[in-house]
């Protein structure tokens, strides 16, 4: 079995926007290392109680829907991994805004995070990991072998949210966008299990005037230094 210590972990923490799922999964790409998007499994959550009709707001019973959850991320050539749940692959529903507000909520929920941890811990294996999210450095890969947790101003953040989601279609508009953003952003800064914050040793890396690759390479070189 291998554990967290033998396994090299690269966290990539940060709020939504930050560039932290793109960069990740380029960061995973290069090294040839598998990748988390923790972020999904919040997502997964929130999307199962509601097709099982469970009230979003029962902690216990959301933390049982997160522990039976049965998921797989299937990796995809320069695109994110689909993601499957009991064997059904999950469509870009799982982008909407409708779930990215309801996985905050059950993401500020203890029982839901204690029902995750060991599915994230799991997917530490060689020859390293990419694991992307908002705790990975401060909670789930305390022994990371290196840390970065990536910030953007909150306006470049909506700007960046704006085109992804133009992309795949939805009708969405900026200016609550960026207001949607503040709220959870200060609710998943405010909670009191796991808050976004940077781990004492993370590396703090603003991405506002930087494009992605330009980011991977910063990283990539610190990894070299660490
Ligand atoms: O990164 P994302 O937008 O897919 O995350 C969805 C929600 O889950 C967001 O409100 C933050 C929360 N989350 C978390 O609390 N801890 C993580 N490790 C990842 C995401």
């Amino acid at each position: 079995m291998t554990t967290e210590k033998q396994v090299p972990v690269l966290t990539v923490d940060g709020p939504s926007g930050s560039g932290k799922g793109t960069v990740g999964q380029m960061l995973a790409q290069e090294l040839g290392w598998h990748f988390l998007d923790s972020g999904a499994l919040y997502r997964i959550t929130a999307l199962a109680s509601q097709d099982q009709d469970i009230d979003i707001t029962n902690e216990a019973q959301v933390a049982l829907v997160a522990k039976g959850l049965e998921i797989k991320f299937i990796p995809q050539k320069d695109a994110p991994p689909s993601v499957s749940l009991a064997g059904q692959v999950v469509g870009d529903v799982l982008r909407t805004e409708q779930i990215a507000e309801m996985a905050s909520q059950v993401a500020a929920m203890p029982k839901v995070r204690a029902a995750l941890l060991l599915k994230q811990r799991a997917f530490a294996q060689l020859p390293g990991l990419v694991a992307d999210g908002r705790d990975m450095g401060t909670n789930v890969f305390t022994d990371a072998r290196l840390k970065i947790f990536l910030t953007a101003s909150p306006e470049i953040r909506a700007q960046r949210r704006y085109k992804q989601l133009k992309e795949k279609g939805f009708d969405v508009n900026l200016a609550r966008l960026l207001e949607e953003i503040q709220v959870r952003d200060a609710r998943d800064q405010a909670r009191t299990v796991a808050p976004l914050k940077p781990a004492d040793d993370a590396h703090i890396l603003d991405s506002s005037g930087l494009d992605a690759q330009e980011v991977v390479q910063k990283v990539l070189d610190l990894l070299k230094a660490n």
